[in-house]
């Protein structure tokens, strides 16, 4: 049984997206150990709640980075996280932080990176003009949005679409990949060559 630790800073749409799938059976032998916001109010911990899983409000406010991430890491260690799962966690880890978890921390963010990477990727795609978007989990490294990708689903962007419906459409494709990532992840069937995930690498 693999331990999958979550960290959100809002609403948890992605969090929920996975809790349902593990619970389906669609995560095969993986669990939620925990849940963890670094915003007191975010919708994603009443959703956990109501699910009965484990939350813990660790605030970030007001502190250094390493001192919050070092709060974070004991607390996923303490509920023996096998793999950290960031879903809508606004927030920068730390270099320590990453290197406590290698290639064990994934990010969703909702741009077909390298495009847009950071804040409102949707609205930056959107002002743009492309006419392709999408969006990635990865790896996470040391840089922002940035680590070997594992997942991207691209959707057309269409002439009636506004800032709203494309983000809306971008999300449903979220809530798909995550959960696809994950079970690449937890099979062991890969290999990072550089910024590369090879499938069908033999089972680690
Ligand atoms: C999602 O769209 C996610 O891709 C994005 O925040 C949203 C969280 O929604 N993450 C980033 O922009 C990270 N750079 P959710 O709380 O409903 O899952």
């Amino acid at each position: 049984m693999k331990n999958l630790g979550i960290l959100l800073s809002g609403r948890g749409s992605n969090f929920e997206a996975i809790a349902a799938n593990v619970s389906a059976g669609r995560i095969p032998d993986a669990q939620i150990v925990v849940v963890i916001s670094n915003k007191p109010d975010a919708g994603g911990l009443e959703t956990a709640r109501r699910l009965g899983l484990t939350t813990l409000v660790i605030p970030s406010k007001g502190k250094e980075r390493e001192a919050h991430d070092h709060e974070v890491v004991a607390a996923l260690n303490k509920h023996k996280v096998d793999l950290v799962c960031l879903a809508g966690y606004m927030r920068l880890l730390s270099p320590w932080f990453v290197q406590q978890f290698p290639h064990r921390i994934l990010n969703i963010h909702p741009s077909l990176l390298p495009a847009f990477p950071g804040l409102e990727a949707q609205e930056q795609a959107y002002a743009y003009g492309v006419r392709v978007a999408g969006c990635t989990v990865h790896f996470v490294d040391e840089e922002l949005d940035h680590g070997a990708i594992i997942v991207q689903k691209a959707i057309p962007v269409l002439d009636s679409d506004d800032e709203h419906t494309l983000s809306a459409r971008i999300l449903e494709q979220e809530h798909i990949a995550y959960s696809e990532a994950i079970n690449i992840v937890l099979s062991g069937k890969y290999e990072v060559v550089g910024r590369k995930l090879m499938m069908n690498a033999r089972a680690r």
